[in-house]
């Protein structure tokens, strides 16, 4: 079945057909840069995951390849789970999560690589090292990175026996043999029950540790999502383990729809993919685009600065390239406007110069963003398309709000404030589909607004 206009995302990493996940083994080899992901080309239900192929040479513009890896040996039959991708020796390797089902059962999990020549045939290596003991069979989504004293170093997401999650560290000289180093980020207090997608990003003062706890208790406007993904700054010693403290936990994402990013470096840039959805089966078996065979997303890439101790997500700038020429619109704000969109496709960037009073936003007639001057927050609202309820999500800013991007789609809003300060990645499905409106009530503030339409 086709994918219809009413929800399709144009310039999202989207599934031929099938089910989407996380994104996996982000690289930049033989002059592209190469996303994979969770993909099930069976169905729309969490099964058979094999890692979906797309290229691009400007992150923006993206053209699929053949499926990469997927279900093939004893020790991957039932599933080809997350991990990353690492350029060595002019080769592209795949660290990947081995799923399986005994006949008996019980479920097992390897840690394995593929190795690649050309970038799209994949050579399987195996499983890289025994089950970790003390730990379940959750143990997966292998991260590797080298250091400056030629060692190889991988990140597993882990539960303990004790029912609580961890991260463990293996170390290797070759990248085939593999020695466990332990955990990886010691800590005494319980902090959710499974870590998955552990990630770290390198920065000259402070190293950053991503990872995407579950079960994590909701607090005031905090962990509103079934699962969270997070960071913590911290410092990565020499002998492989993260210094820093689990309070310091913040999310990365405050909207409805995000979860297991994943990162990468490329010309000392950082660009993180997060996988544009909540972990909520009952809401996800209602998504409308079920129907025509397919389902979710991965969000725009953002660069990932660290400034102050927080991480900043800034769009991309390559996304510019998707801007028609000319602008949409461009006027200073008005007490109350209306546009209508040229497409489903928009950028809208709204600078404030005087920022006095409260505001309301409107897309679509389908999310309500309201600025509160007050506690310099804002929140954003959404119906549910499984409850019928409306419901929000919030975040209140650390610097007075200076301006407002977002990316527009048919079904999706990425909505990035004091850029990348906080952002709020949704998805949402509307009956209307032919509303386009924007409605700003932007009181006595001051300010301009630029509309762009983007290309399809
Ligand atoms: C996160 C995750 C990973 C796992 C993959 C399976 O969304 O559960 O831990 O490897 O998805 O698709």
């Amino acid at each position: 079945m086709n994918k219809s206009d009413a929800y399709n995302l144009k310039y999202h990493i989207t599934p031929p057909y099938g089910l989407l996940n996380d994104p996996n083994g982000l690289a930049f080899f033989n002059h592209q840069y190469h996303v994979f992901y969770q993909w099930n080309p069976k169905g729309t239900e969490h099964k058979h995951k094999c890692w979906g192929h797309v290229v691009s040479s400007d992150l923006v513009h993206w053209q699929r390849k053949s499926v990469a890896l997927e279900p093939s040996e004893w020790y991957d039959k039932d599933g080809i789970y997350s991990g990353g991708g690492l350029v060595h020796n002019e080769k592209l390797y795949l660290f990947y999560t081995g799923n399986v089902t005994r006949d008996d059962g019980v479920k097992e999990s390897y840690q394995c690589a593929a190795i690649s020549e050309d970038g799209e045939y994949f050579q399987k290596t195996g499983p890289l090292f025994e089950h970790p003991k003390g730990y379940t069979r959750h143990v997966r989504d292998p991260k590797v990175w080298g250091d400056q004293n030629g060692n190889w170093w991988m990140i597993v997401g882990a539960q303990s026996e004790d029912l609580t999650g961890d991260t463990l560290i293996y170390k290797s000289k070759d990248l085939s043999n593999w020695k466990c180093q332990g955990s990886f980020f010691e800590h005494n207090s319980e902090f959710g029950y499974m870590w998955e997608c552990p990630d770290i990003i390198n920065f000259s003062e402070n190293d950053v540790f991503v990872f995407s706890p579950q079960g994590l208790p909701e607090v005031g406007e905090y962990c509103r999502n079934p699962n969270q993904s997070g960071y913590i700054v911290g410092k990565l010693s020499e002998i492989g383990r993260f210094n820093g403290n689990l309070s310091d936990f913040k999310e990365l994402d405050r909207g409805f729809d995000f979860y297991a990013p994943q990162s990468f470096k490329v010309n000392d840039r950082i660009i993180m993919f997060g996988w544009m959805s909540a972990m909520n089966e009952e809401a996800e078996r209602a998504v409308p685009t079920i129907q025509e065979g397919w389902i979710h997303a991965l969000t725009l890439p953002r660069e990932i600065v660290l400034s102050n101790g927080v991480l900043y997500q800034k769009p991309l700038r390559e996304l510019q390239l998707l801007r028609l020429d000319g602008m949409h619109y461009n006027g200073e704000i008005q007490k109350n406007s209306v546009w209508q969109l040229p497409s489903l496709q928009v950028e809208l960037i709204i600078n404030f110069s005087m920022l006095t009073a409260n505001f309301t936003m409107k897309v679509r007639d389908a999310v309500q963003i309201d600025y509160d001057r007050e506690q310099n927050s804002l929140t954003v609202w959404r119906t549910n398309w499984l409850t019928n309820q409306r419901e929000y999500r919030k975040a209140t800013l650390n610097n007075r709000l200076t301006e407002i991007q977002m990316f527009i789609e048919s079904s999706s809003l990425e909505i990035f404030a004091n850029e990348g300060e906080e952002v709020f990645s949704l998805r949402y499905f509307l009956e209307d589909t032919e509303q386009r409106s924007v409605l700003l009530e932007a009181g006595d503030n001051e300010g301009e607004v630029r509309i762009y339409q983007l290309q399809e």
